[in-house]
């Protein structure tokens, strides 16, 4: 048996205004916002890593909905037993308005205190670590975030868990639409999730080997559709595939294809929407490893005593980002692969 390490932390000290140790001996796992595929494997590799650290895991289902309700059930080594390859989240997640509110939070807060939970360990996207954040300033509470989420928008981090599978899942996808699209010499737009961000359109279109993929942060400046169109993509190939990033701004792939019909009626042009089958299926290789490491130094985090962080990997090592940053901004889109997908689909 591993020798249990005490985790300590500094605690804002209430008498005086000076600093006391306060130790952690156990802590709370809740997943929330949307699922993502990877989640199980960092559910899985942080009860493990704290049970093997001498933490008690205390499981919170239905997100912060279920902390307010009270859904709280402590994990053992076992209760993680055969997940690491399942898409989804056993802990489940829900929306909760209730968050949102002070009165929520504060109730959130007792059944922490009443469940003897030291520190909170939340998983999922932008949403989740902005809770996260204002929680744990409202109540000194130390909370360490785990990225998952398929859009890879978060600040700080190379990548999210869940979106490698994602992008595998739409590049596969988009292999057979070419398929069909080539046989019938038709013009596809296929419109995929990624909240606004347009990593998933424009990787998985690079990946696919897609003609075009308009990009919401780019298109608002960049008038794509129109130089696809001038480029004259009939005159070199038979069909083609474009990416559209889901975005109201914008508008999905259902309005690039009216415009489309509307100025070339001839013109085959068809629409696909893939829609959740994007956040769902077998984590990849790739996903469970990241899911497995982040989630193992969401638990050292806790040993060093930091809060407040997001667990990131920078050129493959961990680092650790403060929410402020992680959550900042809409992570900005690398122009020069749109360069690289339209120089390489001519
Ligand atoms: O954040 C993940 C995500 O899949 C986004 O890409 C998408 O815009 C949104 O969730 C869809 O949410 P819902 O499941 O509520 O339709």
């Amino acid at each position: 048996m591993p020798t249990p390490r005490m985790a300590f932390l500094l605690l804002r000290g209430r008498l005086g205004g000076g600093y006391i140790m306060a130790e952690i001996k156990c802590i709370g796992i809740i997943t929330s916002g949307n699922d993502a595929p990877g989640m199980n494997s960092a559910i899985r590799a942080v009860t493990r890593a704290a049970i093997y650290n001498g933490l008690k895991v205390k499981a919170i289902y239905h997100g912060y909905k279920g902390l307010i309700d009270g859904e709280i059930v402590e994990f053992q080594t076992q209760s993680v037993s055969n997940i690491i390859q399942y898409g989804g989240t056993i802990l489940k997640s829900s929306p909760s308005k209730e968050f949102k509110n002070p009165e929520g939070r504060k109730k959130a807060y007792e059944n922490l205190v009443k469940e003897g939970i030291d520190a909170l360990i939340v998983m999922g996207g932008d949403g989740t670590i902005q809770g996260a954040r204002i929680f744990a300033q409202e109540y000194d509470f130390p909370c360490i975030a785990i990225p998952a989420t398929i859009d890879n928008n978060l600040c700080g981090t190379d990548t999210t868990i869940g979106y490698d599978t994602a992008l595998n899942t739409i590049m596969q996808t988009v292999d057979k639409i070419r398929d069909t699209a080539t046989s019938h010499s038709r013009l596809f737009f296929v419109e995929v999730m990624g909240d606004g961000a347009g990593f998933l359109a424009l990787n998985s279109g690079i990946a696919a080997g897609a003609e075009e993929a308009i990009v919401p942060t780019i298109e608002v400046e960049d008038d794509q559709l129109k130089h696809f169109i001038q480029k004259g993509f009939r005159k070199t190939k038979g069909s083609a595939i474009v990416l559209v990033a889901a975005n109201e701004q914008t508008g999905g792939a259902m309005h690039y294809a009216d415009l489309v019909k509307s100025e070339y009626p001839d013109l085959e042009v068809r629409v696909s929407i893939i829609g959740h089958a994007q956040r769902g299926g077998h984590p990849t290789a790739h996903d469970r490893i990241i899911a497995s490491r982040m989630g193992a130094a969401s638990i050292q985090a806790i040993l060093k005593g930091l809060r407040n962080v997001m667990i990131g990997i920078d050129n493959d090592d961990i680092v650790y980002v403060p929410f402020s940053r992680a959550i900042k901004e809409n992570r900005a889109i690398d122009r020069n692969l749109l360069d690289i997908l339209h120089n390489i689909s001519i």
